[in-house]
């Protein structure tokens, strides 16, 4: 085995952005002609980049991408990915299958994503995909969502301050989300903004969140857009671990 010991979370995410994309090409689930979802953050954009090294190498071609992001979408323009949209006559609604990276990842593959304000798109493309492929670095491993890694929650600007009302009976604290780069509230790429919401942990360590009542619940309040609990599509979960090993679960 000629496994690097002790990799640093940005090298486990190099490693698992690329090796998700040369195990699924070499297992048939990437090949010409699909129609293909890519997700949002620094470890989707590693397996963007690969995907897109099979293009230009000539080994994969007519590949139809859908992008969950202005950043993806300006990285397949960037690395020559034909980008559509779910509304495209190609695309007809469906992918063949998806790649995204996910901020906490529970025993039964359970994800929290939003920690760059996508999972908006993210959860479009990823709830009409037939199959979801997750990456992440070891770090994203928890045993419970929602008491670490605060749940994101896109809201209409001008529902603010009723849905944290009704966040805050559903027992959560919300923090409006800012950014380095821009004064006051980060805006979506939807034009909206952010709630991060998080529960205080139960004795034991555990949460009081069941994640997919959770997901939809928050998603009835009047004013919220979509929250980043994901539940509804289970993913095959790629885990890159610091001892150089690539775990799929
Ligand atoms: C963006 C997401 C990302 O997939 C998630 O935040 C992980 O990002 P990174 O790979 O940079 O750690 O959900 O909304």
């Amino acid at each position: 085995m000629n496994a690097k010991k002790n990799l640093s979370q940005k090298e486990q995410k190099v490693l698992v952005g690329k090796t998700v994309i040369d195990r699924l090409v070499e297992r048939g689930f990437i090949k010409s002609g699909m129609k293909i979802g890519l997700g949002t953050g620094s470890t989707a954009i590693i397996a963007v980049e690969r995907l897109a090294s099979y293009i230009r190498d000539g080994k994969i071609s007519g590949i139809k991408a859908v992008a969950t992001s202005f950043q993806t979408h300006i990285a397949c323009e960037e690395n020559g990915i034909p980008v559509y949209t779910l509304n495209s006559k190609e695309i007809a609604g469906n992918l063949d299958l998806t790649v995204d990276g996910a901020d906490e990842i529970d025993p039964a593959n359970n994800l929290i994503k939003g920690g760059g304000a996508a999972h908006v798109q993210e959860k479009i493309v990823e709830y009409n995909t037939k199959r979801l492929v997750i990456i992440a670095d070891e770090s994203k491993l928890v045993a419970h969502l929602g008491t670490k890694f605060p749940l994101p929650v896109e809201i209409i600007p001008a529902a603010r301050g009723p849905v944290i009302r009704e966040m805050e009976k559903l027992g959560a604290s919300c923090v409006l989300r800012t950014c380095a780069g821009k004064d006051g509230p980060v805006i979506t790429d939807n034009g909206n903004q952010i709630l991060d919401c998080t529960w205080p942990a139960l004795a034991d360590g555990s949460s009081p969140v069941n994640p997919a009542k959770m997901e939809d619940r928050v998603n009835k309040i009047t004013g919220v857009v979509e929250n980043g609990f994901f539940t509804k599509n289970r993913p095959l979960v790629f885990i890159a671990h610091s001892d150089g090993s690539v775990e799929e679960r």
